[in-house]
């Protein structure tokens, strides 16, 4: 790497980027990142520009010697580069207006990493990802792709699946902000908790909680239980959890459980948003105007703290922790999505889990977490299952598979109104799916 580092960001123009350059900006001093090739597409070329400006005005106020490039040419980009990250959204947020929207009318949860809205930002998402890795095989072989595109556990599933370019890792925020959370609780620092976490993204537990060398599980799920204590996140509803069932739990839930354990109370806060306009993405969409409007200032040249307002808030950390590791051979551990390789045995070896992992230069080795508790174990294959399934369907465009997803996953009521959205979804994200459409339109107009 001594012609100095390169890391190229392919959804550049995401109003969360100022997020990462600040990242990259702090940790200059262990990462130092040469050249950042921030890269979109022509439907994103606007925001690009205006993030891109924000982010050499970032670095240069900051005195780091990173050059900051912005291109709609992701060959270009991606050339001899040794880290990517992902973060795009196919069909911009008018598409995810509609995974929301559309279960929701049909009264089902309507989210855009879990359940319709899941499999569909999947659906759009794999296809596109898929050529990007074949892309960096052929013009920078050993770079790492780090994705936090959602929804991120199907699409490292689809990734380690079907891409001949292995060196993948899904990142997400939530492993950090219950770490962060859970510190604040007990008001420590960080360095002093220890989470032994498992499971898969967005469905992920605390198995175990320590305080230095005390195991403080019990206490934590205690204070969780506490209606006054909120885990949870900006976009997702902190509906305050029973507190027996916590504690028979065993184990920390994440923020998206609710959407499984608390199904009704959750669909009952969404529908009522529905009603009024305010699914998570239509207020999102405002906010990102608003976002982008303060990102225009010129005299702006910092990360605004408004973007904290997002759901993703802390994302940088996870993903230029991860880089840093890497490059520095640091062999700490972090919390990402990797092939299991027999870390949960109830899961596929080859499958993506969301574990703990110790990072090296070659890559995170996911740490043994044996056996899930029984009681863990059932959702979370269920939820392998349909990543699985969603996976297969992204790559082959089958309904049946497609179908089946739906149909598995408990947060869709019945087989009717599993093909009911699928239809319905399919309708709407017709010029997203390729794979779908132009092999047979039979099966998608049959009813
Ligand atoms: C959470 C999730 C992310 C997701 C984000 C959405 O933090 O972990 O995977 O992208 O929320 O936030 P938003 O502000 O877009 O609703």
């Amino acid at each position: 790497m001594d012609k100095g580092l390169k890391v190229v960001t392919i959804g550049g123009g995401s109003s969360y980027t100022p997020e990462l350059v600040e990242g990259f900006i702090k940790r200059y001093h262990e990462l130092p990142i040469k050249e950042l090739w921030l890269v979109d597409i022509e439907a994103g070329k606007e925001k690009l520009e205006i993030v891109g400006e924000l982010a050499k005005r970032m670095v240069k106020k900051a005195g780091v010697p990173i050059d900051v490039h912005i291109t709609l040419d992701r060959r270009q980009a991606l050339k001899n580069a040794d880290f990517v990250t992902t973060q795009m959204r196919v069909g911009l947020l008018d598409a995810r207006i509609k995974d929301e929207r559309i279960p929701l009318e049909m009264g089902m949860i309507g989210q855009e990493t879990n359940g319709a809205g899941g499999l569909f930002k999947g659906l759009r998402t794999i296809p596109i990802l898929l050529e990007i890795t074949e892309e960096m095989q052929e013009l920078c072989p050993d770079a790492w792709l780090i994705n936090f595109t959602n929804p991120a556990g199907m699409v490292t599933e689809a990734l380690l699946r079907y891409s001949a370019h292995k060196k993948v890792i899904g990142v997400c925020n939530v492993p950090f902000n219950m770490h962060l959370s859970i510190s604040k609780m007990l008001d420590v620092e960080m360095e002093r908790v220890y989470i032994e976490f498992a499971g898969l993204n967005h469905m992920l537990f605390g198995l175990h909680v320590y305080l230095d060398d005390q195991d403080v599980t019990e206490k934590v799920l205690e204070m969780l239980g506490d209606p006054t204590i909120q885990l949870s996140m900006k976009n997702i509803a902190p509906l305050p959890w029973n507190q027996q069932f916590l504690k028979a739990l065993g184990a920390v839930p994440c923020p998206y459980h609710r959407y499984y354990y608390k199904t009704k109370d959750i669909l009952d806060e969404e529908l009522e948003a529905f009603k009024n306009g305010k699914t998570r993405a239509e207020v999102v969409k405002k906010l990102e105007e608003e976002l982008f409007e303060l990102y225009k200032d010129p005299t702006l040249t910092i990360k605004p703290p408004q973007l904290e307002q997002r759901g993703g808030a802390y994302y940088s950390d996870a993903a230029c922790n991860v880089i840093s590791s890497i490059y520095n051979d640091k062999k700490d551990v972090q919390v990402l999505n990797v092939q299991n390789k027999g870390a949960i045995q109830q899961i596929d070896y080859l499958s993506a889990v969301e574990v703990n992992c110790i990072v090296t230069k070659n890559g995170p080795i996911p740490i043994t977490v044996g056996e899930l508790p029984v009681h863990l174990q059932g959702l979370v294959q269920q939820i392998k299952s349909f990543e699985r399934l969603g996976a297969e369907a992204a790559v082959t465009g089958s309904y049946e598979k497609a179908l089946l997803a739906l149909t598995i996953n408990p947060l869709i009521p019945s087989d009717e109104m599993a093909e009911r959205v699928l239809q319905s979804l399919l309708e709407a994200h017709e010029p997203y799916l390729p794979a779908f459409f132009n092999q047979s339109k039979e099966h998608v107009k049959q009813n």
